[in-house]
This record gives C-alpha cells, sequence and structure tokens, in this order.
C-alpha cells in the first residue's frame, strides 16, 4: 500500500546521473583532443538536481527516478535522503546502470553534456501509477526529459486528472515531440530549447514571440531561461522581464535545474509566476557561483540574501 506523506508539496520525475567533469580550457570541437584539467565527480541528473534543489529552499520535495544496483546508485541515492529528499519511490533496478553524464566544463563556465541514461531509461509509466497518491497530494509536480516519454506524459495525465500544477523542463528536447507533451501549466526552455521546440531559428525574435509560440502549442505559461539576460514570463496577461543577477561564473552546470526548482518552490507557496520567476533567477545565478551540479545548489537564506542585496 502507497504511505501518503501529507507534507509533500513538490514531487520530481526525473533522471539521476552521476557527473564525471573534466575542467578545461574551452569546449573541445568534434574529432578533436584538447587537454583540460582537474577530474571530479559529482551527484547530478536533472531530477535529482531539482528534487534537491527544492529541498535546500525549505520544501518537502519526494523524487519519482530509478539507480542501478551498483555504488553509483547507492552513492546518489545516499546524497539524495541527506537533503532531506523523500525516495520511498527512487527504485533500484538490476536490469541496468545508474546513469552518468560525462561534462566538459570551460574556463567561461560553459559546458557539454552526454548522458547516458542506463538505470533512468527503465523508468516507466507504472513508476508513476505506483507513486500517485504522493502525485495526488502534491501542489506542484515538476518532469524533465531524461526519462521516457511514455513515463513523462503518463505524469503529466495524472497531474492533471488530480488537479495539480505541471512544470515542464524541456530538456533535452527530443527529436519528435508526442502529443500532449507541451499541455502543460508552464513551460521553462532555455532559448536553445525554446528554438528546438518550436523547429526555428529564434535569433531576431522577441522573448515575447517565443513564448507566444510556445503558448499556442499548449503551454499555458511560459518562463523562458535567458541565462545571462535573466528571464522571461509570459502568462495570460502578463508579459515580465526578470533582470539577470551578476555573478562570476564557474560553472553553470544545474543552474536550469535550480532555476527550475525554485519556480516550482515559490508556485508551491502560492506566489505570483513573476515573483516565483524572480526568486528562481535568484537561485539559478547563485549556481553558476560554485563547482558541481549538486554541491552549488544554494539554500534559501542564499536566494533571500541575493534578493535583498539586490534590492538595496
Ligand atoms: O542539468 C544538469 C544535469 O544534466 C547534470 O547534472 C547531468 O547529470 C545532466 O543530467
Amino acid at each position: 500500500m502507497n504511505m501518503i506523506d501529507p507534507r509533500t508539496q513538490i514531487l520530481v520525475v526525473g533522471s539521476v546521473n552521476m557527473d564525471l567533469v573534466v575542467s578545461a580550457p574551452r569546449i573541445p570541437r568534434p574529432g578533436e583532443t584538447i587537454i583540460g584539467g582537474r577530474f571530479d565527480t559529482f551527484p547530478g541528473g536533472k531530477g535529482a538536481n531539482q528534487a534537491v534543489a527544492a529541498a535546500r529552499l525549505g520544501a518537502d520535495v519526494a523524487l519519482v527516478g530509478r539507480v542501478g544496483d551498483d555504488a553509483n546508485g547507492r552513492s546518489l541515492r545516499a546524497t539524495l535522503q541527506q537533503a532531506g529528499v523523500d525516495c520511498r519511490y527512487v527504485r533500484t533496478t538490476a536490469a541496468a546502470a545508474s546513469g552518468v553524464a560525462l561534462i566538459v566544463v570551460s574556463e567561461a563556465g560553459e559546458n557539454a553534456i552526454c548522458v547516458a541514461p542506463g538505470a533512468n531509461g527503465q523508468l516507466m509509466p507504472q513508476d508513476i501509477d505506483e507513486a500517485e497518491a504522493l502525485l495526488a497530494a502534491a501542489r506542484v509536480c515538476i518532469v524533465q526529459l531524461e526519462v521516457p516519454l511514455p513515463t513523462v506524459l503518463r505524469m503529466l495525465e495524472l497531474a492533471r486528472r488530480h488537479g495539480v500544477e505541471t512544470i515542464l523542463d524541456p530538456a533535452p528536447v527530443p527529436a519528435q515531440l508526442p502529443d500532449g507533451l507541451l499541455d502543460v501549466d508552464i513551460l521553462t526552455p532555455n532559448q536553445s530549447e525554446a528554438a528546438q521546440l518550436l523547429h526555428t531559428d529564434v535569433a531576431g525574435q522577441t522573448s515575447y514571440m517565443i513564448a507566444n509560440q510556445l503558448r499556442a502549442r499548449g503551454a499555458r505559461a511560459v518562463v523562458l531561461k535567458l541565462g545571462a539576460q535573466g528571464a522571461f514570463v509570459r502568462e495570460t496577461q502578463v508579459a515580465d522581464h526578470v533582470p539577470a543577477h551578476v555573478v562570476d561564473v564557474v560553472d553553470s552546470t544545474a543552474a536550469g535545474d535550480a532555476f527550475t526548482a525554485a519556480l516550482a518552490v515559490g508556485r508551491s507557496a502560492g506566489v505570483a509566476l513573476s515573483q516565483a520567476a524572480r526568486f528562481a533567477n535568484a537561485a539559478g545565478a547563485l549556481t553558476c557561483a560554485g563547482r558541481g551540479a549538486q554541491p552549488s545548489l544554494p539554500t534559501r537564506a542564499e536566494v533571500e540574501a541575493l534578493l535583498s542585496s539586490a534590492a538595496l
């Protein structure tokens, strides 16, 4: 029988990866070998990053995901639990190794990522069905696209049925978009994801135009992640640019995950989307100031301090 935690506010469905990270002067070109610098291993995965980010920001959060029956899986689960994430629905599978991401981070803090999904590819619609009671008790649920699309669609379907607000972080964008994928309450792409979703070059288009096109594809609200330009919020009657915070960028890995998680934290507290986007923008900026995915995710106090200093 499913145990319902009535305190669960945010449910995340998504990937859990071990990130293997090489720091390098720049991102190598195709076919090129370059000499990098230090090598680190960090807990990552877009789903796990978002769950840990929401927990650090004070939310009660549960994750639905899969890890392999291996050392990475045990380590990743332990990190999630230490962060306070409810891992009852993070299943261990013997069918595949835990997900791994190979990441190169440049001196400018940019990254290139290639994921071997492994156990993430074993997350099935049935896993969502098993967590239905937890999903129904959540205020907001988040999903990204590093797990099988039928699983994503099942989560969206059940969330709609239970009246739970849905946030889709469309990363990475699949080659084929299944029907219903963008039928979400809030869509949070970055600029390149927005271009991929629209199958068009968005250079020269305003954020307003891009967001309107995404809304026409089904998303009720769009929050564009614009990196050094901040964010843009578009929903009925609202078109709002959220200015960026200036930070020394060390590594932008998981900045988008922190943004989406913070947006969910704001929404689960009943905050208007524009206000939640300001909170999210600060969380994303702070994440760029540290190395690695989960180690760089900020606490609520850090986000509030940045927002207060920006308001002075
Ligand atoms: O968004 C960053 C994450 O993408 C990394 O932690 C990596 O695991 C990939 O999932």
